[in-house]
């Protein structure tokens, strides 16, 4: 199974897309975790990517596709994966489709989770990140059991540096930019399937299961 999670930044595709790999056992890959744990680990490419992600920019698309096109090769891709973040701008999905092609494969589905610009301000402002294993909260919506630190391995949280408001308008002007077009793109493939973001996480992920399972009231 090969899914593509469309949305605005905060819209909650990396929230749903975990919940996706764990039920179907197949690897969530963000490309927003990827260029953090480069940036943790102090590589060329983290650094570089540190100079657009901290002004709410896109990371160039050549670096972005080596990236990927590296990671698909990984074995645990054999059997599909859920993307997070990544087609981000038509140049993207077109690689991807190429890449894809050669293969003859293509993409299963396009899940938007549809959320409008106000919410997405105030639930950025309540995110709060891991700073050693990435694990996300809100500080109302999915609060840790401990305030300031994370579950699974203890370690403080923080906001991060691209969530602060002025920030995020600009990652939304960008995201209304670059990235909506891609509904458009998948639409035309006949892939694309909305779901409602601002329902509660798992009302948001029953409706994705529904899709994947075939079982969406059209
Ligand atoms: P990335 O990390 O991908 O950020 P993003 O797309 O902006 O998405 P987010 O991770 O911010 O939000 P999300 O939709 O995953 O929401 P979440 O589930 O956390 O990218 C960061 C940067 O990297 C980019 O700006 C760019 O510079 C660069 N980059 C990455 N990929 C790139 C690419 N392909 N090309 C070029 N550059 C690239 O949820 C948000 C909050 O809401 C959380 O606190 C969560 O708990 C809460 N929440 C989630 N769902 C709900 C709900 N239903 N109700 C209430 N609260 C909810």
């Amino acid at each position: 199974m090969k899914i593509i999670m469309l949305g605005a930044p905060g819209a909650g595709k990396g929230t749903q897309a975990k919940k996706i790999a764990e039920k179907y056992g197949i690897p969530h890959i963000s490309t927003g975790d990827i260029f953090r744990a480069n940036l943790k680990a102090g590589t060329p490419l983290g650094l570089k990517a540190k100079e657009y992600m901290d002004k709410g920019a896109l990371v160039p698309d050549s670096l972005t596709l080596e990236l990927i096109m590296d990671r698909f090769a990984n074995p645990d891709c054999a059997n599909g994966y859920v993307l997070d973040g990544f087609p981000r701008t038509i140049p993207q999905a077109e690689a991807l489709t190429e890449a894809l092609k050669k293969n003859n494969d293509e993409v299963d589905y396009a899940i938007d989770v549809d959320v409008p610009d106000e919410v997405i301000v105030n639930r950025m402002s309540g995110r709060r990140a891991c700073v050693n294993c990435g694990a996300t909260y809100h500080i109302v919506f999915n609060a840790p059991k401990v305030e300031g630190k994370c579950d699974t391995c203890g370690a403080d949280l923080i906001l991060r540096n691209d969530d602060k408001p002025e920030t995020v308008q600009n990652r939304l002007s960008v995201y209304h930019e670059q990235t909506q077009p891609l509904i458009d793109y998948y639409n035309g493939f006949g892939k694309l399937r909305s779901v409602d973001g601002t329902k509660e996480m798992s009302e948001v992920f029953d409706a994705i299961v529904d899709i994947l399972e075939n079982k969406e009231s059209k």
